[in-house]
């Protein structure tokens, strides 16, 4: 199925064979810049595009690699679209002007980049989807992300597990979210969380009371708490005026958090709600006891990951092999696939130990 992923096996030594076969460029339009065909200069431009800043996974990545490939003695160019496709676009543009011969992507749209990566890969540049998968373009030689069907997965399950400690016996009252639609994630993460929630609607352990269960109803658009807000408030007004809402699946932190400021704006007790990034404010409201959980999926790891495949393309060699691929439309992507783990109040301080930055909320 298009967007998902799965293991390679024997395929992964393909997959690798043919990065290496590809290690000069598509083009040889001379752009070396003076460096080794197959590779290029250890301190090369290398573009970072991010979609946007509005969820501190991006901007822990903004920060994470100017500094980093700084220190890998890149010169980055790191920039943010601010969720607009046309932005997004010129700054992949200006970053190939520029000479980046790596161009790293988290796409607003999955599928609307195609030409201006086309006209990269021409240059010999090489593209990285960096924590979503780029779509529909042949453009694109490798994936870094965590996976998205099992970070769904996790969520669903956790929406389980938080009802049963916490609601007693169901049958329970539910809603579903989901991200924004244009983002490949997105109906992954949903899809992932109904094969576990699924079966439970069917045996009548969850009832979605406003029945609003495809993932174009549940979805957010451009992620925005807003919107995820003003669509909680009317599902409350509308279906919960004489009942009480047990739980809901978030796609993220910030969602979640919309979901539970509509909830008690409502005088609704505090649902179970998932979430996603272990954000500050979510792990806060997590360990007071408020957000049930989120999953963790370190902005640190898939940085360093994707460096080390910048290093790899840099000297001309391989990319270290991977396990997974994902059919992206147009071919089978190699990817990087990094595992998510789920957070409640109960493995917080375990998972969390090595990270100061969320370590010193837990007080
Ligand atoms: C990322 C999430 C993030 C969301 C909204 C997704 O693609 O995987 O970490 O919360 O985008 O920015």
């Amino acid at each position: 199925m298009k967007r998902r992923t799965f293991s390679l096996g024997a395929a992964a030594i393909a997959g690798t064979a043919l990065l290496a076969a590809c290690g000069g460029g598509r083009g040889d339009s001379g752009s070396g810049g003076g460096s080794d065909e197959k590779g290029f200069a250890k301190d090369a431009v290398i573009g970072v595009s991010l979609p946007w800043l509005g969820t501190q996974n991006w901007a822990e990545a903004q920060d994470m690699f100017t500094d980093q490939l700084k220190k890998a003695g890149f010169e980055p160019l790191v920039q943010a679209a601010d969720n607009k496709v046309p932005q997004q676009q010129q700054q992949i543009e200006a970053m190939v002007q520029r000479g980046a011969k790596v161009i790293v992507v988290g796409p607003i749209d999955g599928t609307q980049l195609g030409s201006a990566l086309e006209a990269a890969a021409q240059e010999g540049v090489k593209i990285i989807g960096y924590d979503r998968l780029i779509e529909n373009t042949e453009a694109v030689d490798s994936v870094v992300q965590f996976g998205s069907i099992k970070t769904g997965e996790l969520q669903g399950q956790s929406l389980l597990d938080g009802l049963a400690a916490r609601k007693g016996a169901g049958p329970y009252n539910i809603e579903l979210f989901g991200g924004g639609p244009a983002d490949p994630n997105a109906p992954n993460f949903f899809n992932g969380a109904m094969t576990v929630l699924q079966p439970k609607i069917d045996d009548g352990t969850l009832v979605v009371v406003s029945g609003e269960t495809s993932f174009q109803q549940a979805a957010t658009p451009d992620w925005d708490n807003g919107k995820a807000q003003s669509r909680m408030d009317s599902l409350l007004s509308g279906n919960y005026s004489d009942k009480k809402i047990d739980g809901v699946l978030s796609p993220n932190d910030g969602i979640a958090r919309a979901i539970l400021t509509s909830a008690a704006n409502a005088g609704q007790d505090v649902p179970v709600v998932t979430g996603l990034d272990a954000e500050t404010e979510s792990v806060t409201s997590i360990w007071k006891g408020d957000q049930w959980s989120t999953v963790y999926k370190p902005t640190t790891a898939l940085v360093s990951k994707t460096i080390e495949i910048i290093q790899a393309y840099q000297t001309g060699g391989d990319a270290p092999a991977t396990e997974a691929k994902a059919d992206n439309g147009s071919k089978e992507v190699p990817v990087y696939e990094l595992e998510p783990v789920v957070v409640t109040k109960d493995n917080a301080k375990e998972v969390f130990k090595d990270d100061p930055e969320r370590s010193k909320l837990l007080v």
